[in-house]
């Protein structure tokens, strides 16, 4: 039976360290589920169904990975598929708290439920979504840090006509 990983989050937007933590997350796991949740603390800038369709086009060549959304509680989604764990990835001490504590109660909710930790590689130490959207909004290159098509969506919902890389003729 295929071993699948469900990979949570808001993805608001997806970034290369969440790409990167998908594709060592498959060295593992036979299956990994990029799972978008409705219900999270944070606001978004992106619609749930947009963030869907960026995890779909960045994974458009790997069947392997599957993207999805979930409304509810974390656990009972878990339940509902053929998932053995849960993968979150871990920047820095200062992500530990809050990872701990989810995993904990995650844990306490369902105990038959792991969760997996995976250190970010350390390229990627200094990308959140939150940052992204940050300089994105401001007009600064993100270039490198999500793919190219998340570039596009990003300039596009903060309505910046170009590439400010190519507006200042930065471009090789
Ligand atoms: O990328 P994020 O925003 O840090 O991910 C947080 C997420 C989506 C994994 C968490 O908010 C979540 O699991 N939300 C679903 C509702 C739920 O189960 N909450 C209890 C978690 S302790």
């Amino acid at each position: 039976m295929d071993k699948i990983a469900i990979y949570p989050g808001s993805f608001d937007p997806i970034t290369y360290g969440h790409i990167d933590i998908v594709e060592r997350a498959l060295v593992i796991f036979d299956r990994v589920i990029v799972a978008i949740a409705y219900d999270t603390e944070k606001s978004a800038l992106f619609t749930v169904e947009e963030r869907i369709e960026m995890v779909k086009e960045v994974f458009k060549d790997n069947p392997r990975v599957i993207a999805d959304s979930f409304k509810g509680l974390l656990v009972d989604y878990v339940a509902r598929t053929n998932a053995v764990v849960i993968i979150r990835g871990l920047r820095a001490t200062s992500d530990f708290e809050y990872e701990f504590h989810m995993a904990s109660m995650n844990r306490s909710l369902n105990p038959h439920l792991d969760t997996l930790f995976m250190m970010t590689s350390k390229d990627y130490f200094f990308v959140s979504s939150r940052t992204i959207k940050e300089v994105a909004r401001l007009g600064g290159v993100v270039e490198g840090l999500v793919p190219d098509h998340v570039g596009r969506c990003l300039r596009k919902k903060f309505k910046l006509p170009v590439n400010k890389k190519q507006h200042l003729g930065w471009e090789d």
